[in-house]
């Protein structure tokens, strides 16, 4: 007889974070903990969450699969990053070192660094390259527990340079299990070797790169940096309503170390709107009255050196607050997006409801993903577990604890192969 529904337990301890809200403050008294609690799957979704004991008792016939867990366990849903540049070739292990003895971003990017020298390496590579590299890379978050991640383009900066990271982005996406979003972002800085302006770099992709994204349904969201070295305000927000009517998903670099872009992002109707070191009240505020998502990307605070984002001020405003990687080659190395969110949380304190909503369901929200980030009956089964049996040890590790389970669409990811 056909098993179709599996029940996963007793874990120790269940935060479903089925009731956080999408936005604003929120305590760790407010958390939902399901002590011995249960995860019962049908295929790729959730069935059912609760007691362990009680689900076995209403659910037990021969149909029911009981994998049964005997170690101390925590259940969260799967992670989501939600803003990497994982899809790179080289290193800039020499900005890093020049930044640390007194280079700015500036005197390095005139020497030769800053994202344009990773534009070098990876035109140099070839698709399968990038596929090469890209694996391992997303084969490591899943081990850490993040079961869906964004990664962008915008290390090609020309029509076939972005199609071919594109393509590969795609197509490691299709290779493993981890869910794979790829995001457009060939307006990350006019390339040097176009020649004219911003605007005309923007009417260009409209007219040349997006009607391929489309045609081979490369990506479905659209991103630009807007910033001193890369795009003005103004010429980005009309590249981002051209995309807009055409139907894309639409995120933005924003107030990273100028401000500017978080406006730029409340007018075009962005989902999301990432960095924000530098926002301040007025931009605060706004964002607090506004649907997008601020996402705060620790990595990069870590990794230049810079403010965080802030973090408390956003949410006791009553907007919302996602916490992603950024792993690029550049500002954030490192990768390591628990670490950082745990890092985070101490210089902006917040609570671990905080930190795993924005790790979990308000992710989602960034994404527009609104079948995932929860331990909710109907939506997919991606879980990951700790090995504790208390959900407060994670976060006190800062990163250090690693994930001992995770199921991706209710099958386990069996890291040794
Ligand atoms: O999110 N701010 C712009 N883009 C990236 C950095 C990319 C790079 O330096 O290669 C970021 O920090
Ligand atoms: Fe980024």
């Amino acid at each position: 007889m056909e098993r179709t529904l599996r029940l996963l337990g007793p874990f120790r301890q269940v935060l479903p974070l089925s009731r956080v809200p999408l936005r604003g403050a929120w305590r760790d008294e407010q958390l939902e903990l399901i002590q011995e609690g249960g995860l019962l799957m049908k295929g790729e979704r959730l069935e059912a969450v609760g007691p362990f004991d009680k689900l076995y008792r209403t659910y037990r016939s021969d149909q029911l699969e009981v994998v049964r867990l005997d170690e101390p366990l925590v259940a969260l849903p799967g992670l989501i990053d939600a803003h990497t540049h994982l899809c790179f070739a080289g290193s800039r292990a020499r900005d890093f070192a020049a930044r640390n003895n007194g280079k700015s971003y500036l005197e390095i990017a005139a020497a030769g660094g800053g994202i344009w020298s990773t534009v070098q390496h990876t035109r140099n590579a070839s698709q399968a390259q990038l596929e090469a590299l890209l694996l391992p890379r997303l084969e490591t978050l899943l081990a850490s527990g993040i079961t869906t991640v964004e990664v962008k383009s915008g290390y090609g900066l020309r029509v076939d340079e972005e199609c071919k990271m594109l393509r590969a982005i795609q197509s490691v996406g299709q290779a493993q299990p981890c869910d794979v979003l790829a995001t457009c972002l060939a307006a990350h800085m006019v390339p040097r070797d176009f020649d004219g302006t911003e605007s005309m770099y923007l009417d260009h992709l409209l007219e040349a790169l997006v009607p391929l994204v489309r045609k081979e349904s490369l990506a479905q969201r659209f991103d630009i940096f807007i910033e001193k070295s890369a795009f003005s305000p103004a010429a980005a927000t009309a590249y981002l309503r051209a995309l807009k009517e055409r139907g894309f998903d639409l995120c933005v670099h924003g107030d990273q170390f100028t401000v500017g872009g978080s406006a730029v992002a409340i007018a075009c109707g962005a989902r999301s709107v990432d960095h924000l070191e530098v926002s301040g009240e007025k931009e605060i505020e706004a964002l607090a009255q506004s649907t997008v998502v601020p996402v705060a990307l620790p990595g990069a605070s870590i990794g230049l050196g810079c403010a965080f984002t802030p973090a408390r001020r956003l949410l006791d405003r009553g907007a919302s607050l996602a916490i992603a990687s950024d792993w690029n080659p550049g500002s954030a190395p490192q990768g390591q997006l628990l670490a950082q969110a745990a890092i985070l949380s101490c210089y902006e304190k917040l609570s671990a409801a905080e930190v795993w909503a924005g790790l979990t369901c308000r992710a989602a929200a960034a994404l527009g993903r609104n079948d995932r980030g929860r331990l909710s009956e109907g939506l997919l089964a991606d879980i990951v577990a700790f090995p504790t049996a208390d959900y407060r040890e994670i976060l006190y590790h800062q990163g250090s604890m690693q994930a001992a389970r995770v199921w991706k669409r209710g099958r386990e990811v069996n890291f040794s192969s």
